[in-house]
Order: structure tokens, then sequence, then C-alpha cells
């Protein structure tokens, strides 16, 4: 049996001590399959970003679990000595803004990715050429980042986050700056990395749009996690 991409158990996020401490997260569990696209919901300041955020190892959790493809990477403690490898070959992430190089052009904040994977910079643009015309941002592909409208730019930080092809894509309201059609081109082209690569997917959202579009729903209500109940939702 294939190991699930994505394990979590009883992950915990305090932000800082005494008084001041945040519970963000309090035991959270969750499992992601490769190929499954998964919904994370809940209100503001619940936690989703924070548990993006550990997965992604871009903050330290506190205490707690988490395997990505049946490899311990945190057991009250970071298990991989190379947190920046991981970032880079193991996780493809949106943040909630799209923090992209504003001195780079468009082609270059997504091909520099693959470029530092050690691909030639001739085939990285080319991958990164590609990976902006799926998203409909191709025509842009040489202008400047802040040239760009804000749902261009978070199109163009999808680009970046799908240009390595990473077993697991964290996506943090992927698409909040976007109409509809275009949030739901997103939505597919993540569904089509999944079934074509078995990528693992976690997306964060609001976006009644793309609600329907999730066959597993995660909710995260004040640092917990539940699943929603029920086979019956939408393809
Ligand atoms: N760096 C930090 N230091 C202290 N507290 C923090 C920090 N980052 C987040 N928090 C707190 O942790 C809790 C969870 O925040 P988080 O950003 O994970 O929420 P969220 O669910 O992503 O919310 P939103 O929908 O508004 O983006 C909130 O109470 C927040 O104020
Ligand atoms: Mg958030």
């Amino acid at each position: 049996m294939t190991q699930p991409a994505i394990e979590i158990s009883g992950l915990t996020k305090r932000y800082g001590e005494g008084d001041a401490a945040v519970d963000a997260l309090k035991g959270v569990d969750m499992i992601v399959q490769p190929g499954e696209v998964v919904g994370l919901i809940g209100p503001s300041g619940s936690g989703k970003s924070t548990l993006l955020k550990c997965l992604g190892a871009v903050i330290e959790p506190t205490s707690g679990r988490m395997a990505l493809a049946g490899e311990t990477i945190y057991d009250n403690g970071w298990k991989v000595s190379d947190l920046r490898a991981l970032r880079r070959d193991r996780i493809g992430y949106v943040f909630q803004a799209p923090y992209l190089i504003p001195f780079l052009d468009v082609t270059d904040n997504v091909a520099v990715l693959p470029m530092l994977a050690g691909v030639s910079n001739a085939k990285a643009r080319e991958r990164a050429r590609e990976m902006l015309a799926a998203l409909d941002v191709g025509h842009r592909a040489q202008a400047q980042v802040p040239q760009l409208s804000g749902g261009e730019q978070q199109r163009v930080a999808i680009a970046r986050a799908l240009v390595n092809r990473a077993p697991i894509i964290l996506a943090d309201e992927p698409t909040a700056p976007l109409d509809s059609e275009r949030a739901l081109t997103v939505i597919r082209i993540l569904n089509e990395m999944a079934q074509r690569f078995g990528t693992a997917i976690i997306v964060v959202t609001h976006d009644e749009k793309i609600i329907p579009t999730f066959r597993r729903i995660y909710h995260i209500r004040d640092g917990r996690t539940y699943e929603e109940a029920g086979e019956a939702r939408a393809a």
C-alpha cells in the first residue's frame, strides 16, 4: 500500500510565551493521500495559515508529529537535517500574499526555483513559460512584477508553486484575488496536477465558488481540525 503523502497527528503550535502566548494549533490530525486535493476551511484566526506554515517547514511546530510519504519530518522536533532542501524539493507553496521578487521579471520569478534545483537556465525558463501559459498569464511573461494586477501576481505565484512539480502543494487562499472563471481555472489546474503527478494538495479557502469542487474538506476551528462527514460532495 502506498503511504499517505501527508500525515499529521496531535500537532500543536504556540506563538510567544507566558501571558502573551497564543495557542494557534491545539492538536491537529490530518491525512492526505497522493493525488488528493482537500479543502481546509475555517474562520479568520482559526490556525489555517499556521498549519500550512508548519507543514511547509516555514515555522517550527511546538509538539506533535508530521510525516511526508511515510518519512517522519517532525516528531517533537525536526527529524530532517536539511529544511531548505525539504522546502525546495518537496513542497510547492502558495502564500496568502504573492511575495514575488520585484526586481526579476515574471518568467524569472517562476524559473528561479527550477534553477535553484539545478535545472539549466534555458530549460527552467521554458518550464516557467509553460506554467505561466497554463495559468493564462503567458502574455505577461516579460513584464515586471509591479506592472501586474493583483490577480495576475497571484497567478504568477501559483505558477511558481507548481513549476517544480513538488509532490505536495500547500495553497493559502490561492483564489482570493481572482474572478470566478480564473478561480475555477486554478482549481482545474490543481486537480490536473493531482491526477497526472499524484500531487497531494491542501487548499485553504473561503471561496464559495470553489468549495463545492473538493471531494474532502477539513474544517478548522480554534486550532482543532474536523473532517467533514459524508461522501456526497460534488466531484
Ligand atoms: N507570528 C505570530 N505571533 C503571534 N501570534 C500569531 C502569529 N501568527 C499568527 N498568530 C495568531 O495565531 C492564530 C492563528 O493565526 P493564523 O494566521 O494561522 O489564522 P488563519 O486561520 O490563517 O486566519 P486568516 O483566515 O485571517 O488568514 C491567530 O490568533 C493569530 O493572531
Ligand atoms: Mg491565514
